[in-house]
């Protein structure tokens, strides 16, 4: 019988991506993923260390599950294998394991194609396994491809790990310094998700515009030039990208916004602060008035472009007027989505050794002024749409019967009355409603156009 793996993932979508190869790893040791971690042979919480906030949540997790092991040990159900993975463990091994001693292993983001080992180890007896070595190669040569039916939308991991070091974020820590994958390699991987019947991609990375490879002409490449040649694969419909640095948007990549009609119209563009004096203490290496220039050109380039972008409110040091420049920056763009957060102090970056850190109560107030903004913005970008006639990629069973649910090429949720067969299929529909988080619309066109894809409605 197949042991039962659960694996929770937190934070970004690189974990998410990890999480998928953790259990291609460990599939031919007969392990199947399960949804539920009562009675699992193995759990892996995969880990966020991202704000304090993401880190504190593992530790109530790991009590949680130390009475499922418990449970399942004295039922005579066999044991349970409990181990963290991910930026948590990469950051705080050894004291993950004084915290939580019954914890079995502990590994870091770079380590996942050693798991086999690690399970071997940790089931002989005697102590935890504690694995948070950077990689003399790279995990990605060693990860197994992915077997089975792939999701209509599907994560491809091109790039990982970050040499930009903001003052504030942990990840140039955990993730390590940036590294590329060979174009060859992706383009081999997303051929195999298409084969599987994947129709979108979405290409990974911390600083995933830093990309730079060995293309597949023997010379350097950068991720325009990436994306143009992921185009070129047949079947393959929608590539999108993220997460990105405004310094690394080059004239190459806003240009293939305006040339690759499969590259969809919607940016994860994180800015963070619309203060120049905030952003010079953060290390971002640009201005507000860079970032809107770069946004300029995306629009110029792709007119019906929409942004979303990340922000953090309180750093140290932000004044009210450097919170009001953010707003006026926010006002500016004229976001679609953006995820705002309070600034979290993270040991052993130089942000958290900086003298006036904010109260806790300015970052709530602010956050809350912030968050009406964007959120007043997000609604109006929905709005927008009212009436519009665009594709939609379905990719799954709506929450009530008779629907179907799948993505507007600027990342919005759709929902449809129709057959489930419209899953893995895009068709062109009409926007009926507009709700808080969704947009409902009806088919308007459902013509098969096999031979010429570009005007394909329903494939
Ligand atoms: N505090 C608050 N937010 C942070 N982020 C990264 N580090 C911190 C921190 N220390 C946010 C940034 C980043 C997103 C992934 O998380 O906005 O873009
Ligand atoms: Fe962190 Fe992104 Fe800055 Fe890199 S570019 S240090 S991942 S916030």
């Amino acid at each position: 019988m197949a042991k039962k793996l659960f694996i929770k993932t937190y934070g970004c979508q690189m974990n998410v991506y990890d999480s998928a190869r953790m259990a291609d790893v460990l599939q031919p040791l007969g392990y199947a993923p399960t949804d539920s971690p009562d009675g699992a042979d193995m759990v892996i919480l995969n880990t966020c260390h991202i704000r304090e906030k993401a880190s504190e949540k593992v530790y109530s997790e790991l009590g949680r599950l130390r009475r499922l092991k418990d449970a399942k040990e004295s039922a005579g159900d066999g044991r349970m294998t409990i181990a963290v993975a991910g930026c948590v463990a990469q950051a705080e091994g050894e004291e993950i394991l004084a915290r939580a001693p019954y914890v079995d292993m502990v590994f870091g983001p770079q380590t996942y194609h050693r798991l086999p080992e690690m399970v071997a180890q940790a089931s002989r007896a005697g102590g935890a396994v504690l694995d948070v070595e950077f990689p003399v190669e790279a995990k990605f040569d060693h990860l197994p491809d992915h077997e089975g039916p792939g999701a209509t939308s599907a994560f491809l991991s091109i790039q990982e790990g970050c040499d930009r070091f903001c003052t504030f974020c942990v990840v140039p820590y955990t993730r390590g310094s940036e590294y590329s994958r060979d174009a060859a390699a992706i383009e081999a991987e997303a051929r195999k998700l298409v084969t599987s019947g994947t129709r979108e991609i979405t290409l990974l990375g911390q600083n995933v515009n830093a990309w730079h490879g060995a293309g597949t002409n023997g010379k350097d490449w950068r991720l325009g030039r990436l994306v143009r040649h992921l185009a070129e694969i047949d079947g393959l419909d929608r590539i999108r990208y993220t997460t990105s640095h405004p310094r690394d948007m080059d004239d190459e990549l806003i240009e293939a916004h305006g040339a690759v009609d499969k590259l969809m119209p919607y940016l994860h563009l994180p800015v963070q602060s619309g203060s120049d004096r905030i952003l010079a203490a953060m290390n971002r290496q640009h201005t507000a008035d860079d970032y809107l220039r770069i946004v300029e050109r995306l629009r110029a380039a792709r007119p019906d472009l929409a942004l979303s972008s990340d922000f953090i409110v309180g750093f140290p040091g932000e004044t009210d007027a450097d919170f009001a420049a953010t707003l006026r920056l926010i006002s500016e763009v004229g976001y679609a989505g953006a995820y705002s957060f309070k600034y979290s102090a993270r040991p052993g970056t130089p942000a958290a050794e900086m003298e006036n850190q904010a109260a806790e109560s300015v970052r709530d107030e602010r956050l809350a002024g912030l968050q009406q903004l964007l959120g007043e913005q997000e609604a109006a970008f929905h709005h927008t749409k009212q009436g519009a006639v665009f594709p939609v990629l379905f990719e799954k069973p709506g929450r009530k019967p008779g629907q179907v649910a799948g993505r507007s090429p600027w990342m919005q949720a759709v929902v449809v009355e129709a057959p489930e067969s419209l899953i893995g299929r895009m068709a062109e529909c009409r926007i009926v409603g507009v709700a808080a988080h969704s947009l409902h619309g009806e088919v308007a066109v459902t013509n098969v156009d096999h031979e010429t894809p570009a005007k394909r409605v329903c494939a």
